[in-house]
């Protein structure tokens, strides 16, 4: 096939230098978006009388034609346009004739890449949010049915303060209403139409641009033509949020491995959502969320390719920028992927409360209560501290727990021991009597969750 600037040149394109330039295998997913814009501009060009009537007629059903046949599948977009803007319009042409070939009028395939480009980063990132709610429904399900679950909280991995389930795994929903609102706030600012823009300096034709961005859903028009073809931010923003979101699922999934393994077992995931070996009868391996783990760094990879592609571009547009979609689609399609795992993975897991409680039994996760306890009593923190320090040590000696340490013991350090001290540092009173706004006490946590209820309405 000729190509459209074939008039300039001489000879044809070299057939390796074609397919390296081609860009259809990653952008034909932008062909409705590509169409609709079409359409609009066609609308805007024929109420503007840049372009008759009778050729938008022709136009906008020629357009709604290859819609309707790409969607049913008796249309196949030819991989040998350079482009997903290159086919629509050959096809267009091959369709009406002439009138065809006035739809590029005002226009150049740089305000049309940018424009298509943010409608359908904007329909991507409406279905990622919904997936990250059905996630946060998931865990606030577990959260709800965990509430008097209680485990050992960590830090450094090592056993800390108790807390609830519930109380953890609303860290992650908290964590994942942030990322939506980051996405959010990313396609408030995208959401402004390029189209007009035309190649970057405007255009002498009397153009609506307010027209084609309202039909076509934006809030306002990019103010900078030069600007509106030349930046691509708005899919760095949008593949940080990503990034981000990512590496909450991916500390998610680290901690669901952790906890399926023998040595925690507080969760089981359903068998649907694990894997067994090839050659070790007994295994029941979590490689689900294994797998969002090891996705998060190609999430990360295509931030930085496309930091690093847009740094050193002159202005405005630079076919470097073609590379933008390649990183977004597949920050897009991995992060969908992992949301669509986890959320059911999540939902389905089974969660062994016992064996939580078990684990906080050990490990002196009341100590800091035991220190509470004396500082109630008078005693300052740091001599509290102190004490409750000496005491631990010894326990570890005796090979016991604070719990069963009798109370002669105890007043060996100190007369404000008295025997309500194991009722303090019972595991439940460390937990209930945590109501400080956002702590684990189940009061608090039952705010917690009405407050994610409020979110997700
Ligand atoms: N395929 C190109 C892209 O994705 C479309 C824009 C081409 N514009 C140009 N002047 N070569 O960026």
């Amino acid at each position: 096939m000729d190509k459209m600037w074939a008039g300039r040149f001489s000879k044809a394109l070299d057939k390796t230098a074609d397919d390296f330039n081609s860009s259809i295998h990653t952008d034909c997913r932008m062909y409705r978006q590509d169409i609709k814009g079409s359409m609009a501009h066609a609308s805007m060009l024929a109420a503007q009388k840049i372009i008759a009537d009778d050729d938008c007629e022709l136009i906008l059903s020629g357009l709604e034609g290859i819609l309707r046949d790409i969607d049913s599948g008796l249309l196949k977009i030819d991989m040998d346009c350079e482009d997903i803007h290159m086919f629509v319009e050959a096809e267009l042409t091959k369709r009406i004739g002439e009138a065809g070939k006035r739809l590029h009028t005002a226009r150049s395939r740089n305000d049309q890449v940018a424009l298509d480009i943010r409608m359908y980063l904007r329909d991507e990132s409406a279905q990622i949010i919904s997936l990250i709610k059905s996630l946060i429904s998931a865990l606030l399900k577990q959260a709800e049915e965990n509430e008097n679950s209680v485990m050992p909280g960590y830090t450094h991995l090592q056993r800390a303060q108790p807390v609830t389930f519930a109380h953890h795994l609303l860290a992650y929903i908290n964590m994942l209403m942030r990322d939506i609102g980051r996405i959010e706030d990313a396609v408030r600012r995208m959401n402004l139409s390029p189209l007009g823009c035309c190649a970057l300096a405007g255009t002498t034709y009397g153009i609506d641009r307010d027209m084609t961005a309202k039909a076509l859903g934006f809030d306002g028009i990019t103010a900078n033509s030069i600007d509106g073809v030349s930046d691509r931010d708005f899919c760095v923003e949008l593949m940080s949020a990503f990034a981000l979101t990512m590496t909450h699922l991916s500390r998610f999934s680290e901690e669901i491995i952790l906890w399926s393994s023998w040595e925690f077992k507080f969760v089981e995931l359903d068998d649907a959502f694990t894997t067994g070996s090839s050659i070790m009868p007994q295994k029941k391996n979590s490689d689900m969320a294994e797998l969002v783990r090891g996705k998060t760094g190609r999430v990360y990879g295509n931030l930085m390719a496309a930091l690093t592609m847009l740094k050193g571009l002159p202005l405005a547009y630079n076919k470097d920028m073609q590379e933008d979609k390649e990183a977004v689609f597949d920050s897009i399609d991995t992060l969908k992927k992992c949301l669509e795992v986890t959320a059911p993975m999540a939902e389905t897991m089974k969660t062994l409360p016992d064996n939580m409680y078990k684990a906080a039994q050990g490990g002196f996760i009341n100590a800091t209560d035991l220190a509470d306890y004396l500082t109630k009593k008078g005693m300052p923190f740091r001599s509290a501290y102190k004490t409750v320090g000496q005491i631990v040590a010894l326990c570890i000696e005796k090979g016991c727990v604070l719990d069963d340490l009798p109370l002669e013991t105890y007043k060996q350090f100190g007369d404000l021991f008295e025997s309500d001290l194991y009722d303090e540092i019972s595991l439940e009173n460390c937990v209930s009597k945590r109501i400080s706004k956002g702590g684990t006490g189940f009061s608090s946590v039952r705010e917690q969750i009405k407050a994610v209820k409020e979110f997700l309405k």
